[in-house]
């Protein structure tokens, strides 16, 4: 028996990726539409329901009763949350569990959680069996505007983090944007960072669009569906031009080189989540365009000023107990940032700006000049 679809006004914004294109569903409710949704995508598929522990207290209920009321069977393997689990030891366990529930070719791995669970979820579909197809159901911001869409999938090896892993497209993205509800505010505000870097990066009249309504995304409703459809579409568009990142997709990393390399000294704990990392990685990008006399300084200030007004850090020395982690040395971030997997042969690739709105790929930045201008940066620190 198919359930009928209960109504809610969602947006869908396709990933056109020929035969590999899907659609990111987004809107209030829709994870009830799963069920109906994969009866119809998938007749007669068997699904194994990826979560983590506390995704699964909020969310997984629901799903299944989604999934069991349009007849499809579902088995749940719950995992720790957190980056513990993007690890060998969570990859085994997951698709040992996948291999026992004897999920086969034709049936669908659902990844329902944040950033780690998509991750994982998603490379242990990609491996099995060669290959099983993939829904994502993300329950972050972060998730629901970068890491469920585009088919970035992978583990952690314990010398760096995604060094593992592989391209493996979703068939389907289940946005759900009342599930963001029950986020915690610091979570919710380090996704924002993401959703602020497509305005940054591509689109000036949505960083404007964000300036003024981003009291709107952060309560909810329209507006944050909005911003998470604009991302959304952004981010479909530059993955449909470099699916694998030989060219235009090295933009979506706008504020990692150096945001990595801060979440690295922070040992990739609590202590700065991913996208707090970005926040200050991107502001940095900023001013480094500013110094090499690609933007101004109000452009750079732009940028600095929409993020900590939403309330998060914008400069290395907005992340707590800084100065005594090595943050404020420059030499010790340049070597992290020599271990990225943006580095080729030795020079270093940064996002830049061109203007708020409109990002470049700069691959071949001299690190001495990357070195002197942190230096600057973090002498107040001293
Ligand atoms: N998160 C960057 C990308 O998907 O390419």
């Amino acid at each position: 028996m198919t359930a009928p679809l209960k109504r809610s006004d969602s947006v869908t914004v396709n990933v056109a990726l020929g035969e590999r294109a899907y659609d990111i569903v987004i809107g209030r409710d829709v994870l009830q539409s799963l069920g109906p949704r994969i009866a119809a995508l998938r007749p007669g598929a068997r699904t194994a329901i990826v979560t983590d522990r506390n995704v699964a207290k909020h969310w997984l209920e629901k799903t299944e009763v989604s999934l069991s009321q349009s007849g499809i069977a579902a088995t749940r393997i719950i995992v720790e949350e957190g980056e513990g689990s993007k690890t060998y030891a969570g990859l085994e366990r997951v698709s040992e569990a996948l291999i026992s529930a004897k999920v086969e070719r034709n049936d669908l791995v659902i990844a329902l959680g944040g950033g780690v669970v998509g991750d994982l979820a998603g490379f242990a579909a990609a491996i099995l069996r060669r290959g099983v197809d993939l829904v994502q159901v993300p329950t972050s911001l972060l998730a629901q505007v970068d890491s469920s869409v585009g088919g970035k999938t992978g583990i952690n090896s314990p010398q760096g983090k995604n060094l593992l892993g592989a391209f493996h497209q979703p068939v389907m993205v289940i946005a759900d944007t009342a599930v963001l509800d029950t986020l915690p505010p610091r979570q919710f505000r380090a996704g924002y960072a993401e959703v602020a870097k497509y305005g940054v990066l591509g689109d000036e009249g949505f960083f404007s669009w964000l300036e003024a309504n981003h009291a709107d995304v952060f309560a909810g409703g329209r507006a944050r569906e909005h911003a998470i459809a604009t991302s959304c579409r952004a981010k479909a568009a530059i993955v449909a031009r470099d699916e694998r990142e030989t060219g235009d997709r090295a933009l979506l990393n706008l504020g990692h080189t150096f945001g990595h390399a801060l979440e690295a000294a922070t040992g990739f704990s609590d202590r700065l989540f991913h996208g707090e990392g970005v926040a200050v990685g991107m502001v940095l990008a900023a001013e480094l365009s500013t110094e090499l006399g690609m933007i101004g300084q109000s452009e750079a200030d732009r940028v600095r000023r929409h993020l900590a007004e939403v309330g998060l850090p914008s400069h290395v020395q907005d992340i707590a107990g800084c100065a005594q982690e090595g943050l404020g040395d420059a030499d010790a971030l340049m070597a992290l940032m020599a271990q990225d997997k943006k580095v080729r042969r030795g020079r270093l690739t940064f996002i830049l700006l061109k203007a708020v709105g409109r990002a470049v790929v700069a691959p071949d930045v001299e690190p001495s000049l990357v070195r002197d201008f942190l230096q600057t940066k973090l002498r107040k620190m001293k």
